[in-house]
């Protein structure tokens, strides 16, 4: 690789402001990017995680950033879009006084950045980020948090799988059909319930023995395969990513068995181009940031005070905004991705636009 400079990446990405922290005495690196401010404050959670090079955490860092912006748009939210990156492994740095200094580089940045949990990070991690700054959501309840948010993804992902199966089956139902769930963790785990519930049979896989060992205990109707390559060349109707981004790559798709893709995982397609192989192969690739946005709903509730019925009834709505995307999709012969980004660049404008309208009283 040639020499890297962040300013690079930031005239292609287009992003709004890139900060740089660091906190030697308990070895902070974090890069917190904001893609946009248009609807609101950017929100998006924390990636704490041991990448290879500085490179690839501001790639990480503008890729994900820029995903929030489309999410919360899509989602509603009058939140623009934003994400940090801590570089290095949570196992061996991960402090009290790292967190909080992180906390405080938050803080500083007045508002602009409100943060949350994301892979390396959980909910005890944000309670101490909240000892410096006001701008953290995901907190736990007994710090008036709203708790894990995978319970709103796999519902918001569960209502956006029923809305892909109206349009493929002509009904908002999963019952009868097989579904196929990689990674039973957090947000699969509560997924294959909702499925379980409608009806479903679900076949899942892990690459994690106590998510397996947790499937045989609570839900022995689990079918559990060998791994991905197993359950997507299997008789299933729907796929479900649910572990690690990339799911959907130049491999995949030309064996995948599904008539639906919908599931929790950010950022499924492994590279742009991918949603049109799975268009020409007829399987219907419901996008991810759509029906994975229960999670952000959560989380942005807690900014005004949690109320978990609330947060409920929008990741509901996820299944109506699935519906007006597949719609759009169709009428204007487009991949449901690219439907769904020309709404929410659309809503970001159009809202966004308003700021322009002074009022007397904000600056
Ligand atoms: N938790 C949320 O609220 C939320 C919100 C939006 C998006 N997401 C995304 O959903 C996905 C899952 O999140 P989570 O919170 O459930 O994470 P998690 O870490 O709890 O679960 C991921 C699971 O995937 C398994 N896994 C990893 N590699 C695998 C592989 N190759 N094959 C099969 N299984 C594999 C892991 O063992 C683990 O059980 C992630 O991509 C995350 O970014 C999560």
């Amino acid at each position: 690789m040639g020499v890297f400079s962040a300013a690079d990446h930031l005239e292609s990405a287009g992003h709004e402001q890139v900060v740089f922290c660091q906190d030697k005495a308990t070895g902070l690196r974090a890069i917190i990017a904001i893609y946009s401010t248009a609807l609101g404050p950017a929100l998006g959670g924390t990636r704490f995680f041991p990448y290879a090079s500085e490179a690839d955490a501001v790639r990480d860092a503008l890729d994900l950033s820029r995903a929030m912006a489309y999410k919360n748009a899509i989602a509603g939210l009058d939140l623009g879009g934003g994400k940090a990156v801590i570089w290095g492994d949570p196992q061996k740095i991960k402090t009290e006084g790292l967190l909080r200094a992180y906390g405080r580089f938050v803080e500083s940045l007045g508002g602009r950045y409100y943060t949350a949990c994301d892979v390396g990070t959980y909910t005890p991690d944000m309670d101490i980020v909240a000892k410096e700054t006001r701008f953290v959501t995901g907190r736990s309840v007994e710090y008036g948090g709203c708790g894990d948010s995978s319970v709103l993804t796999a519902f918001g992902v569960f209502q956006g799988m029923r809305a892909g199966a109206e349009q493929v089956w002509g009904a908002p139902t999963l019952a009868g059909r097989r579904v196929g769930i990689a990674g039973l963790g957090k947000v699969g785990k509560h997924l294959a319930r909702h499925l379980l519930d409608d009806g479903a049979e679900v076949v899942a896989t892990d690459v994690n023995e106590t998510a397996l060992a947790w499937a045989r205990e609570s839900y022995p109707q689990i079918t559990l395969v060998a791994d991905t390559p197993a359950l997507i060349t299997s008789e299933i109707d729907v796929y479900a990513p649910c572990a690690l981004g990339g799911a959907l790559d130049d491999d995949t798709v030309p064996v995948l068995r599904a008539a639906i893709v919908a599931g929790g995982a950010n950022n499924q397609l492994a590279h742009p181009g991918i949603e049109k192989l799975l268009e020409d192969r007829g399987i219907l690739y419901v996008p991810d940031y759509v029906v994975n946005a229960g999670g952000v709903i959560q989380v942005a509730d807690e900014i005004n005070g949690f109320s978990f019925e609330r947060a409920r009834m929008r990741a509901t709505g996820i299944y109506d905004t699935t519906r007006q995307i597949l719609q759009l999709a169709a009428a204007e012969g487009v991949p449901p991705a690219a439907a769904a980004d020309r709404l929410a660049e659309h809503r970001m404008a159009e809202i966004g636009r308003l700021s322009t309208i002074r009022l007397p009283h904000r600056p």
